[in-house]
């Protein structure tokens, strides 16, 4: 998969671990920031993976800050995208399958690595479910004039 990945200085040490934990799994990692712990903004990461997500340039994105909160506000005001605040697998899995997320929004700052591993696992597993879930899709996809993400 091509998976955009972006972070402020609070969420730096897990992106840059998880970053690797999907290189070694074979996935195309595009980075885009921070790479420094000075102090900076999340918006500008999120609109960064944001964009690459709704561009189709990646299949997922993976934002962290210090709580996952401000990316996941942030990254859904992007015409496209669905992110998801997960704390743990089961929320990341039915973020995928029941809402299609395409982007899994993570707390630096609360997160041990092993769980943050095991919750972004979650959400590059699961498929999304399609049935009446494409309807609801179809519904938020209107909400932000964005096209349907599926056919
Ligand atoms: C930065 O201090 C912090 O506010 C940010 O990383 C994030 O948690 C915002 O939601």
């Amino acid at each position: 998969m091509k998976i955009a990945v972006g972070a402020d200085h609070a969420g730096l040490e897990l992106k840059d671990h998880l970053r690797r934990y999907l290189e070694q799994q074979g996935h195309a990692v595009h980075d885009f920031g921070t790479h420094s712990p000075e102090s900076t903004d999340y918006p500008d990461y999120a609109e960064r993976v944001g964009r690459a997500v709704a561009g189709g340039e990646a299949d997922r994105g993976l934002l962290v800050c210090g709580t996952g909160i401000g990316m996941a506000i942030a990254a859904n005001k992007i015409p496209g995208i669905r992110a998801a605040n997960c704390f743990e697998p089961y929320t990341a899995e039915l973020a995928r399958e029941h809402n299609d997320a395409n982007v899994l929004t993570l707390a630096g700052r609360i997160l041990a690595p092993p769980y943050a591993e095991a919750t972004l696992q979650a959400f590059l597993d699961t498929d999304f479910a399609g049935g009446r879930h494409q309807r609801r899709i179809d519904k938020m996809s209107a909400l932000d004039g964005s096209p349907a993400a599926r056919p």
